[in-house]
């Protein structure tokens, strides 16, 4: 009996193992036609025209908020009736991306899937509080973590054929250890096909649920910025009452012709139970969304010596607003003009010329000196002699040009109201490491305390008075004013475009809470249309007052690899910041940088005959006005190589050709000429078409591009640019300028201040 009951229970599991068998055996046959025919379907095949969520991955309806249990968008709100015909009616989304908006929106949409009752009844304030209620309701935790990774795992092959054949060997190598495959030939080509495909569809997803993550964040960022910052701004109020207003009439609409009932308004159980009162929940808000931050003001120390710890006062007339959170009050103690340097301890000799060259100019704006890391007490006193010693001395190139400067200067040069700005405090210990390097220059943006502001690099050369900039009609048009860099060809993937196009405010955001969103503006900006190199960050002039919310972000992107993967530096951002709040008001100076110096002699073609081309070479990316035509500044110091001390001379001089003119004999000539003042005499605007016209190629043997490095001369600094490329049909000319003498006097005379020439 005993033995008839094992066998019963043998085949009973027989049974059971056959059928897990034969399930398996389905689930893979299954599985894999139907990813074979998603890997065949459209999607893979056309790439980035399809970059987006695949159908198959909207089958959720809840959205979590931490990256490991990312769940896809449902798009279902999209095409919910107020929404598509709303946005028929009075949105252009240009975005051109996949369906793209934040995860929270599809929890209001589930507690309130008649969002009539939402456009029609809840005003702006309700409305940010219903988007935060939300949060709160779904995750009590709900927070923004600045030490999530969220990787750019590759930005290149977005594209499943492309992606592909970047990666076949990598793969390859991959599938023969994951199956212990020693002998190429016994590779199974079938099954190789199916494990790349594999890995396409795993690194897809990961793309697709980081970038979902930043949109949330970024979504989250801009409503809380507008809402309870920005909150008590009058244009803002008038502005998002005309939406509700509009709105009201539209629901009204579409009621009369679908002879609907009036949809009611009703808060979920979960919603009444978070209680968000803006002024005092402001300051909850601003440490989830916000935590790097300390809540505390940076120290500022005035040159005297005196600290204080909440920002100067530099104009008498504006009271200050002490009401709410941390941030609104930082946004309301903002005042006055002012000029703003970063600087660690090894660039105080330029910010010693720089606050000479300041004083040539009359500058009578406070200077506030932002620093993270260490400022030596000896860098402080260097600066604060440069700035408030008498000046006697002039260079002898001054007697030429006295005529030419202000009356004033008979009264000796203004001392200069220097402030030491240590923002090391502002930012939460554990994150502290997080701004070394470039992030200085964001806390000197985010942190210095003026309403209105020109930020410079500790090597940047302005040829113009500070005030030059602020009466700069572009800057007063929308209170932001940016330089375009060298036309380098070096490109962006289409994917970066892509990206920047998805951040950007979505249809949900413009409805909701009046996000404008991008135009042909933005889709036009170089950097959007594939140039790698856009933004020359050396200058920048900002009304802080009016962009502080759209500021408050340039940290958070630093903090995210999808960002700082796609920026050199941090020269991309400024401009990145704006677009993510739709906000399109700030203006680029049209001109591209240029080379300034002097012409080169002629380069001889291989016919014997001289180029129609011409050329200057030079360390200095500069900057001409594109309403006066004039230059108006340029980077890398004033000596004609600002790596003059990282140069080894020998082989400068064996490797000169003809680019100096006349040729330099010794080390010690080539020397004094490095550390001299660059003399201009001639600018270069090389031309710029468009991504796709940056080589032109001809057989006359006249440059085919408009900028070329110099790779042994000036520690790799040395970069010449060309005033036209191309021959014939393809040919296109830039600009050249050539100085008159008065302003070629005056600038000899301003370099010979910023070297300390006699
Ligand atoms: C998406 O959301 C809508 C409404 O909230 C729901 O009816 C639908 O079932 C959801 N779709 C999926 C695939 O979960
Ligand atoms: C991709 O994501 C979908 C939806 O979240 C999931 O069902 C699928 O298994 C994922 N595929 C891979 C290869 O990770
Ligand atoms: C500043 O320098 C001192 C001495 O070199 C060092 O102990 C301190 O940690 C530094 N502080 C910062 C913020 O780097």
């Amino acid at each position: 009996m005993a033995i008839k009951y094992k066998s019963g229970r043998f085949f009973t599991c027989a049974g059971i193992l056959c059928w897990i068998i034969s399930l398996n055996l389905y689930i893979y046959f299954y599985h894999y036609d139907k990813f074979d025919s998603v890997i065949n379907n459209k999607h893979y095949q056309n790439g980035l025209e399809d970059y987006g969520a695949v159908n198959s991955f909207e089958n959720e309806n809840k959205i979590s908020h931490r990256i490991d249990d990312y769940i896809p968008l449902n798009t279902s709100i999209l095409k919910s009736d107020p929404v598509l015909l709303y946005q028929s009616e009075y949105l252009e989304d240009n975005r051109n991306v996949r369906p793209s908006f934040s995860s929270n929106y599809q929890n209001i949409y589930n507690n309130h899937p008649d969002l009539k009752s939402v456009m029609g009844q809840l005003d702006f304030n309700q409305r940010c509080n219903l988007y935060f209620q939300n949060l709160y309701s779904f995750d009590h935790n709900w927070a923004i973590n600045p030490n999530e990774r969220l990787p750019l795992i590759d930005k290149n092959d977005f594209d499943y054929t492309k992606w592909r054949a970047s990666k076949t060997k990598d793969l390859k190598e991959a599938f023969k250890e994951k199956y212990s495959i020693e002998n190429e030939n016994d590779i199974k080509y079938r099954d190789l096909d199916r494990f790349i495909r594999s890995q396409y569809d795993k690194f897809w997803n990961q793309t697709l649920k980081v970038e979902q993550k930043a949109s949330d964040m970024l979504s989250h960022l801009r409503i809380f910025n507008k809402c309870y910052i920005y909150g008590d701004d009058v244009k803002v109020k008038s502005d998002t009452k005309k939406l509700f207003n509009k709105q009201i009439q539209y629901v009204k609409s579409l009621r009369t012709i679908n002879k609907g009932q009036e949809s009611r308004f009703r808060y979920t159980k979960d919603e009444i139970a978070v209680k968000i009162n803006p002024l005092e929940e402001c300051s909850d808000l601003e440490h989830r969304l916000y935590p790097w931050l300390s809540f505390h003001f940076p120290i500022f120390e005035k040159w005297t010596g005196d600290i204080q710890m909440s920002p100067p006062r530099f104009t008498k007339s504006k009271p200050i607003n002490e009401k709410g959170c941390f941030l609104n009050k930082f946004k309301n103690s903002l005042n006055g003009k002012g000029i703003v340097l970063t600087v660690g301890t090894k660039h105080v000799d330029d910010t010693v010329n720089l606050i000479k060259l300041l004083r040539a100019h009359l500058n009578t704006y406070p200077i506030q000196i932002v620093y993270y890391d260490n400022l030596s007490a000896a860098s402080k006193r260097k600066i604060v002699q440069a700035a408030r010693e008498n000046v006697k001395d002039f260079p002898s190139s001054f007697q030429k040009v006295k005529h030419l400067l202000p009356q004033k200067y008979d009264y000796g040069l203004p001392q200069q109201d220097i402030w030491f700005v240590n923002v090391f405090n502002v930012v939460q210990e554990q994150y502290r490491d997080k701004f070394l390097g470039f992030g200085n220059k964001l806390l000197a943006t985010v942190f210095n305390s003026f309403e209105e502001f020109i930020l410079l690099d500790a090597d940047s050369v302005i040829l113009k008075p500070p005030t030059w900039f602020f009466e700069n009609n572009k800057y007063k048009s929308g209170g932001a004013l940016f330089y375009k860099d060298r036309t380098t060809p070096e490109f962006r993937p289409n994917s970066d475009s892509y990206f920047f196009r998805k951040m950007t405010p979505s249809v949900l955001d413009s409805i909701f809470f009046d996000f404008p969103m991008i135009t042909s503006k933005t889709l036009e900006l170089e950097a959007m249309t594939g140039m790698y190199h856009f933004m020359e960050s050396g200058v920048v002039v900002l009304n802080k007052a009016k962009h502080f919310d759209k500021l408050l972000l340039l940290p958070q992107l630093n903090f995210m690899d999808l960002f700082k993967g796609r920026s050199h530096g941090e020269k991309e951002l400024f401009w990145l910041v704006f677009i993510i709040n739709g906000n399109e008001q700030f203006e680029f100076n049209k001109y591209n940088a240029a080379a300034a110096g002097q012409l080169q002699k002629p380069v001889i073609k291989k016919n014997g005959k001289e180029r129609l081309a011409q050329e200057i070479c030079s360390a200095h990316p500069a900057h001409v006005d594109d309403e006066t035509n004039e230059l108006i500044w340029f980077n890398s110091g004033f000596h004609l190589c600002g790596q003059h001390n990282k140069v080894k001379y020998e082989d400068d001089l064996k490797n000169q050709d003809n680019r100096y003119d006349p040729p330099l004999d010794t080390e010690k000539d080539l020397k004094t000429f490095y550390y001299e003042p660059l003399r201009l005499k001639h600018v270069i605007i090389p031309p710029f078409k468009n991504k796709e016209e940056t080589f032109c190629d001809n057989k006359e043997d006249e440059p085919t591009r408009a900028w070329f490095m110099v790779h042994n001369l000036c520690n790799s600094y040395l970069w010449c640019g060309v005033s036209q490329i191309g021959y014939g049909d393809n040919l296109q000319k830039g600009t050249i300028i050539e100085l008159d003498s008065e302003t070629r006097k005056l600038y000899d005379y301003l370099g010979d201040t910023w070297v300390g020439i006699e």
